[in-house]
């Protein structure tokens, strides 16, 4: 079976350091697959080449049959509006809109109509335990809660994969969990690949398979094995 996203030979420099030094990598659709490794080991710069936000210097990125790499930015960002979701570490939420107006944007920036993308926002965060917070803006809500309501802008338009880069970091390990169960549970029910960097083995044991990056290149695959 051809992987969901095929990266081959992937090269990256920031002037002088070379993030990236010839990654392959092969993951099928619906693998949760975690990334780990030391701090500037190039782990960032490899999901946002797999994810169309950075160009590879050389090499390819394939995703569900579109060579991602090769494509121009205007078409690289309507790629990641409509197929790819995004979590960071913290500040992503726009800090003037309610909770639920953040979860709407996606779906705005699609042509959905504000009832509509209404809905469909306070659907996620009722899934996501959040309806209370609703109509709090990002400055009242916990870490938790605010990376929870990132989750939920990140599914809301039902991409085929989610990016996350550390998405429980900033957390404690009480709220890091109950972010993680909840996103991990989404994502196994609507069948979405998740590519996920993480520093914590605990987080990473939730992944069907763990890639090392050292120094820009893997350093160990499958722990547990493609299916
Ligand atoms: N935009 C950039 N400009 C210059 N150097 C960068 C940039 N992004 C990453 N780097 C460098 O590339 C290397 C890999 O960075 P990164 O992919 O962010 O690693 P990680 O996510 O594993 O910490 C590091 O040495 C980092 O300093
Ligand atoms: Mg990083």
């Amino acid at each position: 079976m051809t992987a969901f996203i095929q990266a081959r030979g992937l090269r990256k420099s920031f002037g002088t350091t070379d993030a990236l030094r010839g990654i392959d990598l092969d993951i099928h659709r619906g693998e949760v697959i975690a990334v780990m490794g030391p701090s500037g080991s190039g782990k960032s710069s490899l999901l946002h080449c797999l994810a169309g936000v950075l160009v590879p210097d050389s090499g390819t990125v394939i995703v569900d049959g579109v060579t991602v790499s090769a494509l121009n930015e205007a078409r690289r960002s309507a790629l990641r509006l409509t197929e790819f979701g995004f979590v960071f570490q913290f500040g992503q939420l726009l800090p003037d809109l309610t909770a639920v107006d953040n979860v709407t944007i996606p779906l705005l920036l699609g042509g959905m109509k504000r009832k509509q993308a209404l809905k469909e926002a306070h659907g996620w965060l009722d899934r996501l335990g959040l309806e209370a917070a609703a109509a709090r803006l990002p400055g009242e809500l916990s870490g938790g809660e605010a990376q929870r309501v990132a989750i939920a802008r990140a599914l809301v338009a039902h991409p085929s994969v989610l990016f996350a880069d550390e998405p429980t970091g900033s957390l404690d390990s009480l709220a890091a969990e109950n972010v993680l169960t909840a996103m991990l549970e989404l994502v196994r029910q609507a069948g979405t690949t998740l590519v996920m960097i993480t520093h914590d083995p605990r987080t990473a044991a939730y992944a069907d398979r763990e890639i090392i990056v050292r120094d820009g290149q893997l350093a160990a695959t499958d722990r547990v094995g493609i299916s």
